[in-house]
């Protein structure tokens, strides 16, 4: 299938405005942006223009009954100026996952793709290119039927926009181990990356952030005792012994940047191991010495460590003066996006 994109160029860049190397994350979005609707049972209109508001009626069925899905992923230009997208077909994969899930049609990968390459080609020269950051990509979908009741909507839209960003954390993290909220339960939408799933988070992080705490540390939703994820990212245990990250299941996201450390770890020699972790074998591990490192993973978070966990209102504290494996992991990553050493997993897709 050929996707023909109908472009509407701004009349001036907005880009001599920002230093784009030293931005906030997710404060500066670049000139343009894309969208394609689904009618009738068919994606039409494929259209960038200039970034700007888009008009809503009040009864948008996504504002009422949630139907919005989003992803993130990112583009790095390496020291040759050379632009290439991260694992882009993991997030169209994941998207489609999340669509299934919420009753939203499949967005095809001719569509994705080409939304990809055109949008950041016309808006290149918004990549930042000092290491850490990257032109981060927010793909998304949302229902918009003009209709009051409950029921699926039969339209939808996609759109991509794209800021320039550096970390979005630049310290360690304090993490609160949630003991009474919930996430995902069994057979709920936890694995989907859907728009409800972090509004649902917000109250129980700000209660943990009121207490001092960066994100609270998910865990399952009928006993609490065993770790799921945090509210941005993915969560991995470093042991004397292996690599521990808890299993997917459909109460946690499926995270790509997960995924990767997952594949560069074992392709390491490192004995990686999915599983469910319970609170009291984490505790255990820290009180025998055994526990080395905790960090998050994420497309925004990218591999951030944790320096102190708490629960029942006891605090953990990690010895972060050590060697850290996951800021090796971090620096390996950043070698494969910037160029600096091959590819060997093909993780990358060039802009054309
Ligand atoms: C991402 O990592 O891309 C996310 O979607 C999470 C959010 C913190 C921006």
């Amino acid at each position: 299938m050929s996707v023909k994109i109908t472009i509407n160029h701004v009349e001036q860049t907005k880009i001599s405005s920002y230093d784009i190397e030293n931005v906030e994350f997710g404060k500066v979005f670049t000139d343009h942006m894309f969208s394609v609707d689904y009618i009738g049972g068919v994606w039409q209109n494929s259209r960038i223009e200039p970034f700007g508001k888009i008009a809503l009626s009040p009864t948008l069925s996504a504002l009422h009954y949630g139907q919005a899905i989003f992803e993130g992923m990112k583009a790095f230009k390496n020291s040759k100026g050379e632009v290439a997208f991260f694992r882009p077909m993991e997030n169209l994969k994941r998207l489609n996952t999340s669509a299934e899930r919420m009753c939203m049609p499949q967005l095809p990968a001719e569509i994705f793709m080409e939304a990809l390459q055109k949008l950041v080609k016309l808006d290149e020269a918004w990549i930042p290119q000092k290491l850490g950051s990257a032109l981060y990509i927010r793909p998304f979908m949302f229902a918009t039927d003009d209709f009051l009741g409950v029921k699926q909507s039969e339209t939808y839209k996609f759109m991509v926009y794209a800021c320039p960003v550096n970390a979005y954390y630049n310290h360690y993290l304090k993490v609160k181990v949630e003991e009474y909220y919930t996430r995902g339960a069994k057979g709920g939408a936890g694995s989907a990356k859907c728009a409800g799933n972090y509004a649902a988070a917000m109250y129980p992080t700000m209660l943990a952030q009121k207490e001092g705490f960066d994100q609270v540390l998910w865990t399952d939703g009928a006993t609490h005792t065993f770790l799921e994820e945090t509210g941005t990212s993915n969560v991995f245990v470093i042991t004397k012994d292996a690599i521990y990250t808890p299993e997917l299941s459909d109460t946690l996201l499926a995270g790509i940047t997960r995924k990767s450390v997952i594949e560069l770890a074992k392709d390491w020699g490192k004995t990686v191991v999915e599983k469910h972790i319970s609170i009291n074998e984490l505790i255990e591990w820290h009180e025998t010495g055994a526990l080395l490192e905790m960090f998050v993973s994420g497309t925004a978070a990218t591999l951030t460590n944790i320096e102190l966990f708490s629960y029942k209102g006891k605090s953990y504290q990690l010895d972060m003066n050590i060697d850290l494996l996951s800021a090796r992991i971090k620096a390996e990553f950043n070698a494969i996006r910037m160029g600096d050493i091959p590819d060997r997993f093909n993780w990358m897709i060039a802009l054309n």
